[in-house]
């Protein structure tokens, strides 16, 4: 019997680091990523350019069905046109997580986020990795920090975009979309009880990486 490709799911909330840990782990290991929260922000971009309302379930489902994305080379395509920077928008972010609740939403994706597993394995990061869409994943991390470090970490960010930043309202944008990704009926984020806990508050990102990649070296074959 052919062995399933190995899974290692990261959930965690906004700001997190977890996209930036997913892709150095997953550059290290040869393996395949996938940032599923690109593809809600993709489906908020459609939606807002299509002019559909984001509590439009039957409308944002359709959408999504036929996302016409594309990712190479670490950029994100919508239709052809690089939108790598766009989706990342304040915009796309509070839309992203409008479309998530939305049950015709997330199963339009479903299928499209399991065929990124190939071999020789997938790193996989978002809300619902290790709960709803790869639920045999051998290694399972929960990658969090405080809501303070993770409005901080935001805030430098914009600021060396040279994008204007406010604190306070950063924060409160972001427990209110940790409010909204943890209290919805659908696919909440939630710490399961099989995944290991990775709290960044006082880590940097290398020592993040290599907390994983200890991890996956453990679990060896067993992810
Ligand atoms: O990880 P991110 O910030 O790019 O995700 C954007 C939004 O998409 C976030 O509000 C939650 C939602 N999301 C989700 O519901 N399920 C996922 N697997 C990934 C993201």
């Amino acid at each position: 019997v052919a062995r399933p490709v190995p899974v290692l799911a990261i959930d965690g909330p906004s700001a997190s680091g977890k996209g930036t840990v997913a892709a150095r782990v997953a550059a290290a290991l040869g393996w395949h990523y996938l940032d599923s929260g690109s593809l809600y922000r993709l489906v908020a971009l459609a939606a807002m350019r299509a002019g559909v309302p984001l509590d439009d379930e039957r409308g944002v489902a359709a959408l999504a069905a036929a996302l016409p994305a594309s990712f190479e080379d670490g950029r994100v395509l919508l239709s052809g046109e690089d939108v790598t920077d766009g989706i990342r928008s304040e915009a796309c972010s509070v839309g992203a997580s409008k479309v998530a609740v939305l049950a015709a939403v997330r199963a339009a994706l479903f299928d499209r986020q399991r065929d990124y597993r190939a071999a020789p394995g997938l790193v996989a990061e978002g809300r619902d990795m290790g709960s709803v869409v790869f639920p045999d994943a051998g290694i399972k991390v929960f990658l969090t920090a405080s809501a303070e470090a993770r409005a901080e970490r935001r805030y430098k960010q914009l600021i060396e975009k040279g994008s204007a930043a406010n604190m306070e309202s950063l924060l409160k944008d972001l427990q209110e979309r940790d409010a909204r990704d943890a209290a919805r009926p659908v696919a909440p984020l939630l710490k399961l009880p099989d995944a290991v806990l990775l709290d960044t508050t006082e880590r940097n990102v290398e020592q993040a990486v290599a907390f994983v990649l200890d991890l996956v070296r453990a679990g060896g074959e067993a992810a």
